[in-house]
């Protein structure tokens, strides 16, 4: 596992070339690295289950076993009690932890009715740090679980396993996976899953870190691989905000600026009107699609008929059943007679701009791929400044980044544009072909030569 030092050194880093530039080092969890969302949305559970009200506690008893007590540092209290640990989570602002509270408990909630209609075997997949397998064991002695995982962190989670119940337990399989290039039928079969068996697959919290051809071939696989009556519960970000179009749902542009910075960046989202359209196209029937008010209604009204906390309002949770195979067929040729070119519509949602301010963005793209800083900083104002950094600043940021990174697949893409006299305000992302980031440099100024030129947030 990194350490505090290398961990807070490269945070640091990549925050400030996501302040500049909205651009991230690394595409996905660090070769080699725990993921770090795995922690942190564990460390949510564990301050949850300390909730002392039960309507709203979250069920992972077992969560405080596994979580990472640098994390202690980050949420004073953890571990100890709730109200400061809820302080600490409060002042964050962006509804995730209220989010994974109703998503534990509803994903539980499914689980537990499949379980109880005599499924025996449940595929755990992007399974960091869950503890199902083990709260449920009890219970459910005869189901067989199949934790998969990236391979450091599936490592680490074994070792964690071992340390809290003295022993590799026997009725869990650990099982290394990148669903960016590898495919479950590889790794799944060779693990001893049986194909013939109704199977429960939890998908939590993993849909938007990996890429669309990934989220496909999985589903494509549960859905020609499995059991009819098997089912899938999995949890997606909405597109618009994956695609930098819309920031409005509340946490969506901290939460997409957080992530970014620990190197594990949304890349995939789903339009929720395209939702059926899509898992028919991959055979399967949806069976539920719960948007951030249903969950909330659900699982975080407290004993006195409040809600806990605000739920982050960017992520949804869905449920999916494997049909028998000629419903199967007529699911792909209902759903295929859709226009497919309509689910990615949303990837367009570039605003007209003026040429001038085209101009602008064209120029940075170009210097950004060729790398040459003195005509990138031709781009900025003499008088720049973003939250206290200057121009001077900005250069010797940018001249790390091209030390560092890949600018190959640069564009910056404006979702909104006002302006009012020389000044503009410009919104949208930087897509980097893999991944996007939000714009964080936001507004430009018309100078003297009447080029436009950044201008930053003059604060
Ligand atoms: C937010 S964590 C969720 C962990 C766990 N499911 C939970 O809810 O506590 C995201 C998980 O997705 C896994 N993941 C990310 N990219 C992956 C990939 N390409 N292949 C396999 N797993 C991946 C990470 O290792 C991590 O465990």
């Amino acid at each position: 596992m990194r350490t505090r030092h290398s961990l807070s050194r490269t945070t640091a880093f990549a925050a400030l070339l996501l302040v500049l530039f909205g651009v991230a080092p690394t595409l996905a969890v660090e070769k080699g690295q725990t993921s770090y969302t795995a922690e942190a949305v564990c460390a949510f559970r564990s301050i949850a289950a300390l909730d002392p009200d039960p309507k709203t506690r979250n069920p992972d008893t077992l969560a405080k076993h596994f979580v990472n007590p640098e994390m202690v540092g980050r949420f004073p209290g953890l571990g100890l009690a709730f109200d400061p640990a809820k302080v600490a989570i409060d002042t964050m602002d962006n509804g995730v932890f209220y989010y994974v509270n109703a998503r534990t408990h509803h994903m539980d909630r499914l689980l537990t009715k499949a379980l109880d209609e005599g499924v025996t075997q449940v595929v755990i997949m992007g399974a960091g740090f869950d503890s199902r397998a083990y709260r449920f064991h009890d219970k459910y002695p005869q189901v067989r679980f199949f934790e998969i995982d990236l391979p450091a962190t599936s490592a680490d989670k074994q070792q964690r396993v071992k340390k809290i119940l003295g022993k590799t337990p026997d009725w869990v399989t650990f099982t290394p996976i990148d669903f960016n290039t590898q495919t479950l039928d590889e790794v799944l079969t060779k693990a001893g899953f049986a194909k013939n068996k109704k199977t429960f697959f939890v998908w939590e919290g993993v849909t938007y870190f990996i890429s669309r051809e990934a989220v496909q071939s999985t589903l494509d696989f549960i859905a020609r691989n499995t059991a009819p009556g098997s089912r899938v519960v999995f949890d997606y970000m909405l597109e618009d905000v994956v695609s930098g179009a819309d920031y409005s749902p509340y946490g969506s542009r901290r939460t997409v600026f957080f992530v970014s910075t620990r190197s594990e960046p949304y890349v995939f989202g789903l339009q929720p009107r395209y939702f059926e359209t899509f898992v028919q196209q991959r055979g399967l029937k949806a069976l539920s699609d719960l948007g951030p008010a249903q969950l909330s209604d659900r699982y975080l009204i407290d004993s006195q008929g409040k809600p806990r906390g605000k739920i982050a309002e960017f992520l949804r949770i869905a449920e999916v059943e494997v049909p028998p195979p000629v419903e199967r067929q007529a699911l792909i040729n209902r759903a295929t007679g859709k226009p497919v070119s309509a689910i990615n519509a949303s990837l367009q949602h570039r605003v007209p701009i003026p040429d001038d301010v085209q101009a602008l963005l064209d120029r940075h793209t170009q210097f950004f791929k060729a790398k040459d800083l003195d005509a990138v900083m031709t781009n900025y104002s003499d008088r720049y400044s973003n939250n206290g950094r200057r121009k001077d600043m900005v250069e010797a940021f940018i001249a790390n980044a091209f030390r560092r990174a890949n600018f190959e697949h640069f564009q910056v893409v404006v979702t909104r544009f006002k302006q009012e006299g020389d000044m503009a305000r410009i919104d949208g992302f930087v897509d980097r072909k893999a991944f996007r980031s939000p714009l964080v440099i936001t507004h430009i100024r018309k100078e003297a030569d009447g080029k436009w030129r950044w201008y930053g947030n003059q604060r």
